[in-house]
């Protein structure tokens, strides 16, 4: 059976909805309290057994490299200090996982993205994480993916019901469920009005992709908008072969809007001073 330890983070986008903030600092490394969004979305992927984390990057995110990395220098400071418990969890995701990083030069869609990571994942299945959707629940979401991953060994998307005037904001998946909760999909569309929406369940950023998905995205012409599209190319693996859509336990903020990030800074600290 194909072993999941590899874990992509898309995190080349440039943050427009929080200039000036994501100005010279990538939008990843803003932090939900004290710790960057991008750290959340790791630590999910080291919960369900991930451990070789890969990042396809782009201008201006050295940060990101820097923050997974150990610093001498601070380290020197605070040794032996109260501030050391801080650094407790960074540490702990440091020395789990090995970090690769590669770069994706032109902004054309996440389908492009992923793609672009290819060379990090090589002939596995393997799972991506879009660290703007902040998901809390234990166990994390891709633990849940995971534990389907073994039974089903195909790929799994995480859905979640929108409002119908969201539908396009979202990939929407048609499907039957056949089981509580589980959908076997027979098709998705990238961002359909909700007139022509094939039903309300959102993808949402969490995916485990069968190896096979690189073929299809370096055949897929581009899309909606003149990008390249995940969805579109997983639309095709469903015509071909079992695809599930998993309606996941947990709460999901959206991240990439400042009322997500704010709800999802609140439900946070709630949580610390609880
Ligand atoms: C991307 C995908 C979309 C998916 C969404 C989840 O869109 O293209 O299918 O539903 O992530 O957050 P984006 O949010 O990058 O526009």
């Amino acid at each position: 059976m194909n072993m999941l330890t590899k874990c992509l983070f898309p995190a080349a986008g440039y943050g427009t909805r929080f200039l000036p903030a994501t100005k010279a600092m990538p939008k990843e490394m803003l932090p939900i309290v004290n710790k960057p969004l991008i750290q959340y979305g790791v630590e999910e992927a080291i919960e369900a057994g991930f451990h070789d984390i890969g990042f396809v990057s782009g201008r201006g995110k050295r940060a990101i490299e820097d923050h997974f990395d150990i610093s001498y220098e601070l380290e020197h400071q605070i040794a032996g200090t109260s501030s050391e418990f801080f650094l407790e969890d960074i540490r702990r995701v440091i020395s789990g996982c090995s970090f690769s990083y590669t770069r994706q030069n032109e902004i054309k869609g996440l389908g492009h993205a992923i793609l672009t990571g290819q060379n990090l994942i090589g002939d596995n299945s393997f799972a991506v994480v879009l660290a703007d959707d902040f998901c809390v629940n234990s166990p994390g979401v891709l633990s849940q993916m995971t534990e389907l991953y073994r039974q089903y060994e195909c790929t799994i998307v995480a859905v979640e019901e929108v409002p119908e005037d969201q539908t396009r904001k979202y990939g929407i998946i048609e499907g039957e469920e056949f089981e509580n909760g589980l959908f076997k999909i027979s098709g998705m569309i990238e961002k359909p009005e909700p007139q022509d929406a094939p039903s309300d369940l959102a993808i949402i950023g969490r995916y485990i992709l069968t190896p096979d998905i690189f073929s299809i995205l370096r055949n897929n012409k581009t899309g909606k908008d003149g990008e390249i599209h995940i969805t579109d190319a997983i639309n095709v693996q469903s015509k071909k072969q079992m695809v599930l859509g998993y309606k996941f336990k947990g709460q999901r903020f959206d991240c990439g809007t400042t009322e997500g990030f704010v709800k999802a800074t609140n439900y946070v600290f709630g949580s610390m001073t609880r």
